[in-house]
């Protein structure tokens, strides 16, 4: 196993009855940074949480996360470790910093370094409502239940869908307090099926699928695995789509995808983009066709998400 690493899986696998949630996963995630692990519903994100959280099984293959086997020792791991699942058991009735107090009680702190601790949490994830839980906005609690995860300073977090159903608002917010931690040195693993969320959090990105890796990377290296850039014109005059079709098919030496609606043509440049989009603007512009808009860009997260998953990306 890497010694270098704050979570480490091989072959990891967990079937349920006839049904295998995870099909062989490996892991290696540095202490003190983010990892995304990204795939769609049933995907086994959660399976793999549980299972490096100590609180299921695996059914072969290892893990040590913060440097401990979570089979064989669940109870160094479980010191080393916070999890902020979907759903966590928070007191409706209590306020913020009472839960989080409770929390440290619970988690053996004395009464004295329960409250200190409660008070530098619900600043830190920006929390200074004195009101009941029952009151809090779904970002709040989601916030709240951050703090909690974080109430024994775990050198490693789990954070299972934390922003799932929260609004874009609430979301900035957990965002922020997730680079935060990250920036104080805590490795942070989380799951996650939204593709900016990880491209925004990540390092890297750990894209499972029916249970096992598809790819790996920085969000970058997702991005250029879909092969280089993409050259979209949107031509004024629909009567001259095809015109610019074959125009742009000429410079980018690609077969152009053109949509009527959009009046939009669009083909890969490869690593050529500039010199490929100078040369079809002068063509464009020298058969008399006006482009309303012209665009280099990458492919995004999404494509490339398609892509690996065997949707289609276009
Ligand atoms: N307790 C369980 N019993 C049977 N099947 C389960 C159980 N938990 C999860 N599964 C199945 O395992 C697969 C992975 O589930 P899960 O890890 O929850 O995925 P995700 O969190 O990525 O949505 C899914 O097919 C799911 O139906
Ligand atoms: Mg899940």
């Amino acid at each position: 196993m890497h010694r270098l690493s704050a979570i480490v899986a091989r072959g990891l696998r967990r079937t349920y009855g006839g049904t295998t949630a995870l099909d062989g996963i490996d892991l290696d995630v540095r202490p003190g940074t983010v990892r995304g692990l990204l795939g769609p519903n049933g995907a086994g994100k959660t399976t793999a949480v549980r299972i490096l959280t100590t609180l299921l099984r695996p059914t072969g293959g290892r893990a040590e996360v913060a440097g401990f086997d979570v089979v064989t020792h669940p109870r160094q791991v479980r010191r080393s470790i916070g999890l902020v699942g979907q759903h966590a058991a928070v007191d409706e009735q209590l306020t913020g910093r009472q839960n989080l107090e409770l929390f440290g009680r619970l988690s053996r702190l004395g009464a004295k370094a329960a409250r200190a601790r409660a008070a530098e949490l619900l600043e830190r994830v920006g929390l200074d409502h004195a009101g009941p839980v029952s009151a809090y906005s779904g970002g709040m609690r989601r916030r709240l239940d951050l703090a909690a995860g974080l109430i024994l300073a775990p050198s490693v977090l789990f954070l299972d869908e934390p922003t799932t159903g929260l609004d874009p608002r609430s979301r900035a917010d957990l965002w922020r307090a997730v680079r935060e931690l990250a920036a104080g040195g805590t490795t942070v693993l989380l799951t996650t099926q939204y593709l900016e969320e990880a491209d925004q959090l990540a390092d890297r990105i750990t894209v499972v699928d029916a249970g096992r890796v598809v790819a790996e990377g920085t969000p970058g290296e997702l991005k250029a695995r879909l092969g280089g850039e993409r050259l979209v014109v949107v031509v004024r005059d629909a009567e001259r789509l095809a015109q610019a079709a074959a125009i742009v098919g000429r410079a980018t030496s690609a077969a152009p995808e053109v949509d009527q609606d959009t009046r939009r043509v669009s083909a890969g440049v490869g690593t050529e983009g500039v010199r490929v989009l100078t040369a079809a603007l002068t063509a464009l512009s020298e058969a008399g066709i006006e482009a309303e808009d012209v665009t280099l860009r990458r492919p995004t997260l999404d494509e490339v998400f398609l892509d690996l998953t065997g949707g289609d990306a276009r």
